[in-house]
């Protein structure tokens, strides 16, 4: 038996798998996001942990007998988070998280410093990483900063917790901004461009290499007598990529899930800074992978229920599955700034042409509208780059709306393939990984696609109408990016 931990924004979800990958239980446990200024984003690391116990307990009250036979864990994580702790490994404050926005000056800083780390790194600093959020402790909490003796990603916090020991992976260590992601090793450059020391790093494993066993407390807390071993893992997107089997040149997939990111996988580190798609590490040794991130995929909808008070399922139930033409609302949706493909932690979300008709339902269209935008925007700086997309599959809790894959797969104009075991993502993947660090088997048999149970396609009376919307969408940007509201 192995077992996957996916630590999202939005809960921690855990996938019990035999050694023929069959999915023998899931569960999961809610987290909440705290926003103490406006463009902030944090999370307590006990959360997390108290989130994996729940979801221990679930799979155990599920199936006592298959936990009892774990012999592998694999974890995915959101990515760039700083969890940062003292030398007793102690949180020393809430965990900063990729989508909060407070670092955009920061960003500017290592970059006028250091003119090297852009070309060194291959991507641009952007305020999600994790790299900038240390400059900004540094200035804005001293205290806290001196006594920072190592800086963990979310996923490798609760490593610690698990195993005592401080391990990552390439994938998620490639989103810090200090690996040198073409040798896969920490960078004494990128580290010094932000005041950064090497013994502040844990250290580095490929995503499908044991980095420890589960310690004697933990194993016997979670009833699994073998205290397994735990795979290095991945950042969610890496994970999700080997849970459907994106490993191989060009492979890729589309994830609908808090963020919303198009993966590709590389079999070259294939570095195209200039419109923010990030080049990291892929989970998988001697793979690299290009990916462009939208911070507020299902957040932007999440938001947009929580103003309307009424679930974001209620909400998308009520348009209908048939998709008409776009909704007369036009939206930029920077809830928390944008990465890809504009690279703006300050500016915010727009709405454009509300009107005294604009109803719910109206609103609900244009955010799903908006999304599907999003990713066209990002395909299209993903194919300046080289990457050729003919057809997606998609992953993430977003898969659900059946009108938003009709949107989406009729914005991007390419078949969206859904996989057949549901919403497989990261946990998925990471269990995936822990059985390969476990049995030693190589991660190409392992790592396969998973059969297409559909597949959604353009649709095309709307296609006309929406290439137009799409134009418009293209131009609000530019309009506006200089209008600073504060
Ligand atoms: C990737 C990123 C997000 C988070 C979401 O760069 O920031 O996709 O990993 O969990």
């Amino acid at each position: 038996m192995y077992l996957g931990l996916d630590f999202g924004t939005s809960s921690v979800k855990g996938v019990l798998i035999d050694a023929k990958q069959k999915i023998i239980a899931t569960a999961s446990s809610p987290l909440k996001v705290s926003r103490p200024h406006p463009g902030w984003s944090e999370q307590a690391p006990d959360d997390w942990w108290k989130a994996a116990n729940k979801v221990i307990a679930q799979l155990r009250k599920l199936k006592p007998k298959a936990v009892a036979a774990v012999e592998g864990i694999g974890l995915s994580g959101q990515q760039h988070g700083a969890t940062l702790v003292d030398k007793d490994g102690k949180p020393l404050r809430d965990c900063i998280l990729w989508n909060d926005a407070r670092s955009f000056k920061e960003c500017e800083e290592i970059m006028d410093g250091e003119p090297r780390a852009v070309p060194h790194s291959g991507n641009i600093v952007l305020a999600g990483y994790t790299a900038p959020k240390l400059v900004w402790v540094r200035k804005h909490e001293p205290k806290i900063f001196d006594k920072v003796a190592k800086v963990l990603l979310p996923k490798d916090y609760v490593r610690l917790r698990m195993t005592g020991d401080y391990a990552s992976d390439m994938s998620d260590s490639s989103g810090t901004y200090w690996l040198d992601i073409g040798a896969r090793k920490w960078s004494d450059l990128l580290l010094n461009a932000s005041d950064m020391r090497r013994d502040q790093m844990p250290d580095l494993y490929e995503g499908t290499d044991p980095t420890g066993r589960l310690s004697p407390s933990v194993a016997k807390a979670w009833g699994m007598p073998k205290r397994p071993v735990v795979a290095g893992g991945g950042g969610d997107n890496a994970a999700s990529a080997c849970g459907i089997g994106a490993v191989t040149d060009g492979a890729g997939f589309v994830s609908i899930g808090t963020s919303g990111v198009i993966f590709v996988s590389n079999d070259t580190w294939s570095p195209n800074a200039k419109r923010m798609v990030h080049a990291f590490c892929h989970a998988t040794p001697g793979t690299w992978h290009q990916m462009s991130v939208i911070l507020s995929a299902t957040a932007s909808l999440e938001w947009l229920a929580g103003v309307l008070q009424t679930p974001a399922p209620q909400l998308t139930k009520a348009l209908g599955p048939k998709l008409k033409g776009p909704s007369s609302m036009l939206m930029l949706p920077y809830l928390s700034g944008e990465r890809s493909p504009v690279g703006d932690a300050q500016v915010r979300g727009v709405m454009m042409g509300l009107g005294h008709e604009t109803s719910r339902n109206t609103l609900t269209h244009g955010v799903l509208d908006a999304l599907a935008f999003a990713f066209k925007d990002n395909m299209e700086a993903l194919e300046e780059g080289g990457a050729r997309i003919d057809r997606l599959m998609a992953v993430g809790g977003g898969t659900k709306s059946e009108l938003w894959l009709r949107i989406i797969a009729t914005v991007l104009g390419i078949p969206i393939d859904l996989p057949a075991a549901g919403d497989v993502g990261g946990a998925f993947g990471a269990a995936r990984m822990g059985l390969v660090a476990a049995t030693g088997e190589d991660f190409r048999k392992v790592f396969t696609k998973p059969k297409v149970a559909r597949t959604i396609t353009p649709e095309k009376a709307a296609k006309a109408a929406y290439d137009d919307q799409f134009q418009r969408y293209k131009q609000i940007y530019p309009a506006i990016k200089e209008i600073k509201l504060s």
